[in-house]
């Protein structure tokens, strides 16, 4: 099998078999073989949608604003069909053989936990779109719950006091979760290895992530279609579907460890 690997997947392979510690950190590009569109890609949810519908200022503003970000998310993410990809089980594969140290994901898909990776191996620096808050009474919902309504272009309200149902995401203006993002930026830097699969490292405080993991000599791999801003400090750097990519270095990995 090596010899037919481009010379890219053999090293992202052996960096892999030789790490105990591995952080996989996601963007939207681990999604779109899934079904979902990423936000900056051409044809991604920012040439459809105005990403000041994204903004936590917008979503409060009115009624209004509120039907047309639930209209967009619906269109979206809130898919609840999607299905993890070979991405996905890749990286759960390196959960099963114990070198995955976590996932630091700017997704809100749930779909590394689909795929297996447990709840407290997923950091979610945005949140994840299969719960929802109520804003006045602090409730917490599955979306699932309110599906039926929201696919009736309603607004959904909260069951117990009426109050404002938000999604359970972070939107522009507001802060990430700082236990997250605290757990994430230490495991960032006590990996090692950090892989970078399909995100355009263009958002912060998300796309600090990797650079934290470079300043402590942490070796660097990213898996993107298109260059990111630490394409230069990487030790691998690889165009390419995330989904071939991970599954053919993770499967050449293991075998290079039985071997
Ligand atoms: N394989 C590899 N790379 C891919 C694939 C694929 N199948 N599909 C898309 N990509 C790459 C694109 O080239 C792009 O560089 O994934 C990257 C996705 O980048 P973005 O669309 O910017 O998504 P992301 O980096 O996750 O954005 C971060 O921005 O809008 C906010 O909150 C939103 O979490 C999101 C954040
Ligand atoms: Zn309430």
């Amino acid at each position: 099998m090596s010899e037919m690997e481009p010379k890219e997947i053999s090293e992202i392979a052996r960096m892999i078999a030789q790490a105990q510690r591995i952080i996989v950190f996601t963007g939207a590009g681990v999604s779109t073989e899934s079904g979902i569109p990423d936000f900056r890609s051409p044809g991604g949810i920012w040439s459809s949608y105005d990403p000041e519908l994204f903004s936590y200022q917008y979503f409060m503003s009115s009624q209004l604003a509120r039907k047309k970000v639930w209209e967009m998310l619906r269109n979206t993410f809130f898919t609840f069909q999607a299905k993890p990809n070979l991405a996905h089980m890749a990286i759960e594969e390196l959960f099963a053989h114990g070198c995955l140290y976590g996932v630091i994901t700017q997704n809100i898909d749930g779909l590394h936990q689909d795929a297996g990776v447990p709840d407290d191996m997923v950091f979610e620096l945005h949140g994840n779109m299969r719960r929802v808050i109520c804003l006045d009474c602090g409730r917490l919902y599955e979306t699932e719950h309110i599906k039926d309504k929201l696919f009736k272009e309603e607004i959904p309200q909260c069951d117990h006091c009426r109050g404002i149902l938000k999604p359970y995401i972070v939107f522009f203006g507001e802060l990430l979760p700082s236990n997250v993002l605290e757990e994430a930026c230490f495991r960032a830097q006590n990996c090692d290895l950090l892989i970078v699969v399909g995100s355009s490292l263009s958002v912060y405080p998300a796309a600090n992530i990797p650079r934290y993991a470079l300043d402590a000599q942490v070796p660097l791999i990213i898996i993107n279609m298109t260059p990111t801003y630490l394409d230069a400090y990487a030790d691998v750097v690889i165009r390419g579907k995330a989904g071939e990519i991970m599954d053919r270095a993770v499967k050449l990995a293991f075998q290079k460890k039985l071997s």
